[in-house]
Formats: structure tokens, sequence, C-alpha cells
């Protein structure tokens, strides 16, 4: 009786630690992921061949962000000069949860799904549908935050702030953001903070941490707040 209540809990307490972050490439041109860390370590400039599957190897308390390099858009800067979507995640902040959303307030360059293995988890996925404002190379689309390509020339949030208000608020762009994809950040404080409006649906935190993020799923979803 006490050894099966010993195994079943560690067997509990193995699934809780597990975390693990799988990259999907459904794109059919190969991806360069550029990744930045604020706690914790993953692998960075990772190169994804069209159809494959990579584990990036985080650690359980990384808290980041993966931004996606095609052959003509993200890079060298990413700084929005060039469009690239993001993903964001936090496995720091709750030991044992991930916060994720998507951030398109660089930009949109491929489409994107973050979903998890407990399907009671929300699956945020953006997929563009044409009409983009101010189009960019292969399908792209600029920062929500500029007005123009050359508006993003110095970056689509500068220091000095851009086109979307403060550097938060929305920019010109943004309704046909939030209006495509309503659970992707449009805006920097899309998420309510600091009273912007609209506050959409773009955070989510899961207590399962086996994540998957599907580049090119070509789907939407538009899950209420
Ligand atoms: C993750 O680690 C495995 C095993 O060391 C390695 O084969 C793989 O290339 C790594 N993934 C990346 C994205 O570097």
């Amino acid at each position: 009786m006490s050894s099966a209540r010993a195994f079943s809990l560690a067997a509990l307490a193995a699934v809780v630690s597990a975390q693990s972050l799988n990259v999907v490439n459904k794109c059919s041109d190969s991806v360069t992921l550029f990744t930045q860390t604020s706690f914790g370590t993953i692998d960075n400039n990772v190169n994804v061949a069209a159809g494959a599957t990579t584990d990036m190897n985080i650690s359980n308390n990384w808290d980041g962000a993966i931004n996606v390099g095609t052959s003509s858009t993200g890079g060298p800067t990413w700084d929005g000069t060039t469009p690239f979507s993001r993903a964001e995640f936090n496995f720091y902040a709750v030991p044992g949860s991930v916060t994720y959303d998507i951030s398109l307030i660089y930009g949109y360059n491929v489409g994107m799904e973050i979903s998890s293995s407990d399907s009671g988890c929300s699956a945020f996925a953006c997929t563009l549908p044409s009409g983009c404002p101010v189009p960019g190379p292969d399908g792209s689309c600029y920062s929500p935050c500029c007005s123009s390509v050359s508006a993003c020339s110095g970056g689509a949030l500068p220091a000095g702030g851009g086109g979307c208000t403060s550097n938060a608020g929305p920019g010109p762009n943004s309704p046909f953001y939030y209006n495509s994809c309503y659970n992707a950040y449009a805006f920097p404080d899309n998420d309510g903070a600091a009273g912007y409006t609209p506050a959409d649906n773009v955070d989510f935190t899961c207590g399962n941490t086996d994540i998957t993020l599907t580049l090119c799923p070509g789907t939407t979803s538009n899950i209420p707040k």
C-alpha cells in the first residue's frame, strides 16, 4: 500500500516537473529561430527545415521569446525593421506552469499556433488573412505600430516612442491585426494593461508544460475573453 502510494507520487512529480518546447515547422521553407531570454536557457539561432520538428532544449525556468526569421524577414536587427512573428513563454513565474502568447507587435512573417498536450489549455493560433495595410516581403506584414515601411526603418518600437501610443497603446494598423487574430497581441498593451482597449484574450497560463509552437498552422483561433 505505502509503496504503491510512493510510486504514484513519484510518477506525479515526474509529470509536474517535465517541461518541453518543441517547434513544428509546417511552412514550405526553412526558418531561423532567434531566441531571447530573461531567465533560464534555450538554444539560439536554431535552423528548422521545412517539415521538421525541433526540441528547443529549454531549462525548466526559461522565460523569453522565440522570433521567427525567414530568408527575407526577421533579422538581423530583430527590431521590426523587417517584420517577424514572435512567441513569448514564461515557465519561470509559476513553477510547473507556463504563460504564453503570440505577439505581432513587430509584425508578422509566418502563422503561429501555441498549444499544450492538455486540450483544456487554450490553443492560440494566428494566420493573417489578405489585406495587410503595409505588406512586406514574402507575405509578411509590417508592425501594427508602423503606418508605412519607412515608419518602421528605425524599428517598430523605437526608444523615443513609435507609432503605437507610448509604445503601449494601439498603433495605426492595430485594428487590422486585432480584427484578424483575436488571440494575438496587436499592440503592446492589448492584454488590457494601462487601460488600453480593446483588451483581448491574448495570454494563457497552462498547468501542462509540454508545449508545441507550430509555424504555418493554417488556422486562427477566436477564443473569447
Ligand atoms: C537539443 O539537444 C539535442 C540533444 O543534445 C540535440 O540533438 C538537438 O540538436 C538540440 N536542439 C537544438 C535546437 O539545438
